[in-house]
């Protein structure tokens, strides 16, 4: 008889896949079948994310909760990046877990559920060459992982210590599971990794050829059920002009480009560790534009780090009005255990930290107000891949835009060209034309 599995999913696109990675293992080798409801589950899981401090608190509130709800006998088990910096002290906080598990030994899960206590959050294994069991959350667009871990070291960053060291996974295993996505029905594929343009540096084992990220672009395109490919993230210091114009050339590659800023001043990403300076942000960015007029550009920036001036502050504004962001992520400095920022005595206040926040947003809020409204009347391909309770199918263009038109279930997995009637800051309503 079939147990039932409920996992709750936080954190970034690579968490979201390892819990695939889960369901996968555990379906196939363990009988589990995924359920909604925690009351009824046998196995609750929580696949946790660390990079800022308010998801870690939530972790043991919500744990709390699961123990007055959950049935007789049930499980709790913990993986992903809290699991692997936080390990035996979720034992100490919360003694009802049975398990926990690191965002780098996903693999090991089945041996997880059938240990009394069990404990691994080893950030040095290499799960690399691991062929996982197959599951899907989506029948449309296919996750796919390219590496694991992280080899850059931004002071403020807690993921190199939760993921390890990176290393590329091999390219016949990434292109044998993009083909077979494919084929499944999957037109979209979306690379995954923390650094994805540092592809090829280093794998599990020594290999003859070599081979860089817009080779393995190329290489994805060639498979001919793909239309669509989306990676993320990227980081801005290795967008040499190859990979740039490999992006621009490539008519399968979808054109929205993720570019973590983090920050705008030259001597704070100097502080970060970002190994690039406000100028090559621009420079790449514009050229960007230049190559792909249509390109959408999306980013992540970080408020006040230590030591972030008002003046510093101000380049991030500058960066904003120079390069005017599609889409932005903007969190307030967190500090993070394990990482060096973090004992930076520099410390920004909290008030003047909302304060840079708040204007941040105000005037991105402003930029996508013109952006959205210049799409009025553009004709757009959207890939429709949501049913809305209101009546309405959600899609994205080419160029990662939230388009919802009215429709039924039968332009679900189809790609049609839309024309924009009502543009909105977060998604553009219209029409289908063909
Ligand atoms: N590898 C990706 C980012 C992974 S973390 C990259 O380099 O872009 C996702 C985002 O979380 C980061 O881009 C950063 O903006 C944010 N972040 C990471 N650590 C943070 C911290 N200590 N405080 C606030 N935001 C942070
Ligand atoms: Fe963190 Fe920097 Fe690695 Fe991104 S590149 S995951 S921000 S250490
Ligand atoms: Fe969070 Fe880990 Fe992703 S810290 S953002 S789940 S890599």
């Amino acid at each position: 008889m079939s147990k039932k599995l409920y996992i709750e999913t936080l954190g970034c696109a690579m968490n979201t896949r390892d819990t695939e990675h889960i369901i996968a293992e555990l379906r196939t080798k363990e009988s589990y079948e995924l359920c909604s409801d925690a009351k009824q589950a046998d196995l609750i899981m929580i696949n946790t994310c660390s990079v800022r401090e308010k998801p870690v608190n939530k972790l043991f509130s919500e744990i709390g909760v699961f123990n007055k709800l959950k049935k007789e006998g049930a499980k709790i088990g913990i993986c992903g990046c809290t699991a692997s910096h936080l390990g035996d002290e979720i034992f100490k906080r919360a003694p009802s877990v049975s398990f926990v598990l690191g965002a780098r030994n996903v693999s090991k899960v089945v041996k997880a559920v059938n240990t009394e206590k069990f404990l691994d959050v080893d950030i040095d294994y290499d799960e690399s060459t691991y062929a996982f069991s197959e599951f899907r959350g989506s029948s449309y667009k296919a996750f796919v992982n390219i590496s694991i871990g992280c080899d850059k070291k931004c002071t403020y960053c807690i993921v190199p210590h939760t993921r390890g060291d990176e290393i590329s996974i091999p390219p016949e295993l990434i292109i044998q599971e993009a083909r077979k996505a494919a084929k499944n029905g999957a037109k979209e594929i979306f690379l995954l990794g923390q650094n994805v343009n540092n592809y090829g540096r280093r794998f599990s084992s020594k290999r003859d050829e070599k081979m860089d990220f817009s080779d393995l672009l190329n290489m994805i395109s060639e498979i001919e059920e793909v239309e669509r490919i989306r990676f993320t993230s990227p980081h801005p210091l290795h967008m040499d002009d190859k990979f740039l114009e490999t992006f621009a050339n490539n008519p399968k590659v979808c054109k929205s480009m993720h570019m973590p800023l983090q920050s705008g001043s030259t001597h704070i990403l100097e502080e970060m560790k970002r190994g690039y300076t406000k100028e090559w942000f621009l420079n790449r960015a514009l050229k960007l534009r230049e190559l792909v007029p249509e390109v959408s550009i999306s980013t992540d920036i970080i408020v006040a780090f230590p030591g972030e001036s008002d003046e510093d502050f101000e380049d991030s504004m500058d960066v904003l009005e120079k390069v005017r962001f599609e889409q932005i992520f903007a969190f307030k400095y967190s500090a993070r255990p394990l990482t060096k920022a973090a004992e930076f005595t520099n410390q920004v206040d909290n008030a003047v930290a909302s304060e840079r926040l708040k204007r941040l947003q105000t005037r991105q809020n402003d930029i996508l107000d013109e952006i959205s409204s210049s799409n009025s009347k553009n004709i757009l391909e959207v890939y429709f891949e949501e049913l809305r309770n209101n009546g309405m199918v959600a899609g994205r263009s080419d160029n990662n835009a939230l388009v919802q038109v009215e429709g039924n279930e039968e332009l679900l997995g189809t790609i049609r060209k839309v024309l924009i009637t009502n543009p909105r800051r977060l998604a553009l309503y219209g029409e289908i034309v063909k």
